[in-house]
């Protein structure tokens, strides 16, 4: 309800259409249904305020860091005029500290909802010009009010955090609003995407909401993400090192894998967001969103009949592929700078979004290590909770031996990609453009995995493994006679280093010419939109973590 009880009478909409005998108490509307509310410049001035967020000192110091404040950015994010705000008036209810003479309305963070390329979004910035952006339990309830709207509406969710974590002055109040959100970040998991753009401090348990949702943007030098922070590393463990070592965006996009990709700057990261976003499905019962496309289905590529070198140890770029399949060659990726040897990302295939997993041969062979698997895994899950159909292309030799792998639980990592793929219900193509060897082999959505449509291109080897490896353990008393060696390997490889052997188990479903991948996936897509599959009943299951 509105101070004064005579909000009734603001609304243009409503003006002089209401009966008088509404419970109006302002007086105005018996005398005079057209006079001005003396609320209205009383709007304007809490506007006002709450646009000038924390004051022009701190919006010139935020800009003085190259970053943009909450507002601008959301600016930037949304299309132009469709950002609907709410709770601009909420104050925090703190008292202590001298809190009590330090209201700021909108108590630092923006929230509302808005449009990307026409469709909904719920979004909450964070807005460091107050109180650093620090969360206060006010602050959260506003952050989880349109977490609540995004989930009964279905549609995602956009966080952009610059904040210094809990607000100091409410103690314990401010950590049950952080759980709040955590909760909330958790039941929205697979419901609606959830994308964390972190474009200032996010330390000490704050970490957690950015870190459940499904993907993070982070902008170089002005983000950092760590649970604790570079002076209480110095003393714990008497290590030095820089917040932009221990979690600039540069460190969490390669080396971690926390972030997926890192921005120069806060317009690029926004801009990026709006087509991430334009890719994703709005729930997880919308179904993924169709363009108009007048790239053709059949496009033919004759260049991919000689993508593969002669030599099965020379590597390609598997991007050449993935951009030839996809229309007008639109590649999302993401994570490039992490786990590189598969690429994950997203395209259209006539206009609807796909995902696509592709071992990379140009990184460690296209071979599956721990952060790859782990990259695929979680990408895998994400493209099957929102049913996007997904393209697998296979030239993987193996896992990566060593103690660095064993003892870094491969195991686990590896089972965790394997089960993604075990689980998914979602339409799943795959092609195999070379090796496809041993253990990989079943890993990368193999026929019994329940591929869909498994294809290879004449070029496949589907293998225990390579021919040389194979011949040095079933010859080993002739290792030292290599003509015996290289002639064994001759026969093992005409036996083995080809898709037909698969193709004759019925394993493959067809071996293609490389040129006509696209239309072959198109027809395959087409084929299967119809698709249900579900899995037992259960509780939820307990994959491999
Ligand atoms: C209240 C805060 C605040 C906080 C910053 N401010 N952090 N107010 N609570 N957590 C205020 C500052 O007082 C200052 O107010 C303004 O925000 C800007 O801060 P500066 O320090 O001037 O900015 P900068 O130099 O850029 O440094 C940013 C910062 C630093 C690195 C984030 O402010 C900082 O270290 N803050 C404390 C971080 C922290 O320890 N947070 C709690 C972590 S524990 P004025 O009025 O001067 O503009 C946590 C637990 C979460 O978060 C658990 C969840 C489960």
């Amino acid at each position: 309800m509105q101070p004064g009880g005579g909000a009734w009478v603001e609304s243009p909409l409503r003006q002089g259409i209401l009966p008088c005998h509404l419970p109006l108490q302002g007086r105005e509307c018996h005398s005079n249904p057209h006079r001005m509310s003396a609320n209205m410049p009383e709007l304007e001035r809490r506007r006002a305020a709450a646009l000038l967020g924390g004051g022009q000192a701190r919006i010139d110091a935020q800009h003085a860091k190259g970053k943009l404040t909450a507002r601008e950015r959301l600016d930037v994010l949304l299309d132009a005029g469709s950002f609907v705000e709410q709770d601009m008036f909420v104050e925090h209810n703190c008292t202590d500290f001298g809190m009590a003479e330090q209201r700021v309305p909108g108590d630092g963070v923006v929230t509302g909802s808005g449009t990307i390329n026409g469709r909904l979004v719920f979004v909450y910035a964070q807005d460091f010009t107050v109180f650093g952006g620090a969360l206060s339990e006010r602050h959260a309830q506003k952050i989880c009010k349109v977490m609540d709207m995004a989930l009964k509406v279905g549609a995602p969710i956009i966080g952009l955090n610059d904040s210094g974590g809990a607000r100091i002055q409410e103690g314990v109040a401010s950590l049950g609003g952080y759980a709040e959100v955590f909760q909330r970040n958790a039941l929205a998991s697979g419901v609606v995407p959830q994308l964390s753009l972190v474009m200032g401090p996010c330390a000490g348990g704050a970490v957690y909401s950015p870190a459940i949702t499904d993907f993070i943007f982070m902008v170089e030098d002005s983000s950092y993400m760590f649970v604790t922070g570079p002076e209480v590393v110095k003393t714990v463990t008497n290590e030095s090192v820089t917040q932009e070592e221990l979690g600039g965006a540069l460190t969490h996009s390669t080396r971690t894998g926390v972030a997926d990709l890192a921005f120069a700057n806060d317009i690029e990261a926004l801009l990026a967001a709006r087509d991430f976003i334009t890719l994703l499905p709005s729930s997880n019962r919308a179904g993924v969103p169709e363009l108009p496309c007048d790239d053709p289905f059949d496009r033919m590529e004759p260049g991919l009949d000689t993508l593969v070198p002669a030599n099965a140890n020379q590597p390609y770029d598997m991007h050449e592929l993935v951009r030839k399949i996809l229309d007008h060659g639109d590649f999302f990726e993401i994570a490039p700078a992490h786990g590189a040897n598969i690429i994950c990302g997203f395209g259209r295939v006539e206009g609807r979004t796909v995902g696509v997993v592709a071992n990379q041969p140009m990184v460690l062979a296209g071979v599956l290590d721990i952060d790859a698997s782990r990259k695929a895994a979680r990408f895998v899950r994400f493209c099957d909770a929102f049913e996007i159909p997904l393209v697998t292309l296979v030239d993987v030799p193996g896992f990566l031996p060593g103690t660095a792998q064993e003892h870094g639980g491969i195991i686990k990592h590896g089972a965790k990609l394997l089960y993604a793929y075990a689980e998914a219900t979602v339409p799943k193509i795959t092609l195999i453009t070379r090796k496809a060897y041993g253990g990989a082999y079943d890993v990368m959505a193999s026929k019994h995995l329940r591929g869909d449509l498994n294809l290879a291109w004449p070029t496949a080897e589907i293998a225990v493994m390579g021919a040389r490896g194979a011949v040095e353990i079933i010859f080993r008393a002739d290792r030292g006679d290599a003509e015996k060696i290289a002639a064994k390997t001759a026969e093992y490889e005409t036996r083995f280093a080809n898709p037909f052997v698969a193709a004759s188990m019925g394993f493959i479903d067809d071996v293609i010419m490389p040129r006509d991948t696209r239309r072959r996936i198109a027809l395959g897509l087409r084929m299967l939109r119809g698709k249900r599959l579900a899995n037992p009943w259960k509780k939820h299951d307990n994959m491999p973590l």
